[in-house]
């Protein structure tokens, strides 16, 4: 087993534990003393939340419909409600099983009930491991953008159990790659060329090399985040492909899947940066599976209009982040007449 501690830089905010290995997950009854704990899982993990929590006296289990839709100000009332009616207090620990959905969904709702509760995450995909979990960012949609509310929340604990990957279908194992990919191109130029020559052995589940990937893609996100919880700085970075990501992704109405709009989201904003060394990105991208075009449906004007939501931006420009190097990145400002004539 790999523990990691992520301690946030503000003083008064309490570090997270990280656990990542095999049966991570024997971990959890230890985390929680608590007088009452809420198991908050996305529905189509119903079998692996009964099961984490089997040793658990009445835990208040409260399921959420599957899919990006379930991020919204809707399901925070519908679950608060559900605590509420249940004499959940301050003193309720929530553990949050299933995707990103549900851990930046489940983080929002400890963040904001009775002002805080702690939380545990138990991400159930390998996005949700690498990425979604990892650093305290909650959120839920609103306004037909993505992540538009929400707080940064550290959670008590991540458990990342490593034998749930055994199960995961495929086309998930590439949604995680998008962001493994992501993290290694701005952070890391060690791990992206490490990447290079184990990607086929990840994709393929390959038990050493899949470890090496989550612990390392983790490791780099937890040395950002100690460095910015907030977005301020260094942390921004994290963001390379989802200002067009995130408007792909709310143009498609949320159906199309994260890993596979940030993916296009990073080949457009390097082509519009001029990044020398996009191919061996793109090349990444490629063996993954993932999608690089933006889908036809969607007209560039549209999509630009959605970027202009984008929560980084300033003074009236539409912001990206983008490699300058492999493992170094920059912010740059995107110039709408230059999207607009990119083909698509
Ligand atoms: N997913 C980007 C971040 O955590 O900052």
């Amino acid at each position: 087993m790999h523990t990691l501690t992520l301690t946030p830089p503000a003083r008064s905010v309490a570090p997270t534990r990280i656990v990542i290995g095999d049966d991570a997950l024997s971990a959890l009854p230890d985390l929680l003393s608590a007088e009452r704990t809420v198991v908050l899982f996305d529905q189509s993990v119903e079998a692996i939340a009964k099961k984490a929590v089997s040793s658990l006296q009445n835990p208040l289990m409260i399921g959420v419909p599957s899919g990006d839709a379930s991020k919204s100000l809707e399901q925070v009332e519908r679950i608060t409600a559900q605590m509420l009616g249940a004499g959940c207090t301050r003193k309720t620990v929530i553990v949050c099983i299933g995707g990103g959905m549900i851990t930046d969904l489940g983080g929002f709702v400890a963040g904001v009930f009775m002002r805080g509760v702690p939380c545990v995450l138990v991400p159930t995909t390998l996005l949700g491991m690498v990425d979604a979990a990892i650093g305290g960012k909650t959120a839920v949609n609103a306004g037909g953008s993505k992540n538009m509310i929400g707080s940064v929340t550290h959670p008590k604990a991540v458990i990342v159990d490593l034998t749930l990957l055994q199960s995961l279908p495929a086309a998930q194992v590439q949604q995680g790659m998008a962001e493994i990919i992501k993290i290694a191109a701005i952070l890391d130029q060690p791990f992206f060329e490490w990447l290079e020559e184990n990607i086929d052995a990840v994709l393929a589940m390959k038990k050493e090399k899949t470890e090496e990937c989550v612990i390392r893609a983790v490791e780099a996100k937890v040395r950002t985040v100690e460095a910015d919880d907030h977005d301020r700085d260094v942390r921004l970075l994290l963001n390379f492909g989802h200002t067009v990501g995130h408007a792909v992704e709310a143009l498609s109405g949320y159906t199309l899947p994260h890993g596979s709009a940030i993916s296009i989201g990073m080949n457009i904003e390097m082509a519009l940066s001029g990044f020398a060394d996009a191919p061996r990105v793109t090349a990444l991208l490629k063996k993954a599976g993932l999608p690089l075009e933006l889908p036809s449906a969607h007209a560039k004007k549209d999509l630009w209009a959605a970027m202009k939501t984008d929560k980084k931006n300033e003074d009236g420009s539409v912001r990206a982040a983008v490699p300058q190097h492999i493992g170094e990145g920059k912010i740059i400002a995107l110039d709408e007449r230059v999207f607009l004539s990119l083909k698509p």
